[in-house]
């Protein structure tokens, strides 16, 4: 138990660590929180303008996740990789460094499910991108993706995630209120739009 304590801090933490902040700042593109949508995740740098600014948050947002799954697998076996996960998609959402007001949880929900089961990590990662290859909408895609992912386990056979998979997506999706809200009024910008 102690372990699983020590991973889900370990998690959590990693979790906190804003890349589209951090990177944001280095590289001069301003203030996230006062552009687009406000967010601190890539689709938001990707508002700045700047697309190697975007995918290195994406990137790095993901790494975390990746990274939290390993460090629990290797410290607590499979359940210790599932505190992991949980842990750093609650450290990204909610960090203690930011006042609790972090990101939406979408590229650390894909890095931690490509280090737990990377076959719905890669079916998430596919509906993500077909989702936002046929309506543009970042927002979207993510909740197509998010609500994909039980039925993945499920599919490739990850049934002892499916709780998992659950908890997470409704994360995510409680996470994206104010879009939902932007989407049912036609009022969503598409990727890249200001
Ligand atoms: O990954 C977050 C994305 O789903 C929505 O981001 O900035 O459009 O609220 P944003």
């Amino acid at each position: 138990a102690l372990t699983l304590l020590l991973v889900a801090v370990l998690g959590y933490l990693l979790g906190t660590i804003a890349a589209g902040l951090l990177i944001s700042r280095v590289m001069g593109l301003g203030d996230l929180r006062k552009i687009g949508s406000g967010n601190i995740g890539a689709t938001n740098v990707l508002r700045t303008g700047n697309k190697g600014a975007a995918a290195l948050t994406l990137l790095f947002d993901a790494l975390k996740g990746v990274v939290a799954v390993l460090l629990g697998r290797m410290l607590a076996g499979e359940a210790g990789a599932q505190i992991g996960a949980l842990f750093a998609v609650l450290g990204h959402c909610w960090p203690v460094w930011l006042g609790f007001k972090g990101g939406k949880g979408v590229a650390t929900f894909l890095g931690v499910w490509l280090a737990l089961a990377w076959p719905v990590g890669l079916a998430c990662c596919a509906t993500w991108a077909a989702a936002a290859y046929v309506r543009r909408i970042s927002s979207l895609a993510a909740l197509t993706a998010a609500a994909s992912s039980t039925l993945w386990a499920l599919l490739f056979g990850y049934s002892g995630t499916v709780v998992l998979a659950l908890g997470l997506t409704a994360l995510v999706f409680s996470r994206h209120s104010a879009n939902i809200a932007r989407l049912r009024a036609g009022t969503e910008p598409k990727i890249g739009q200001k």
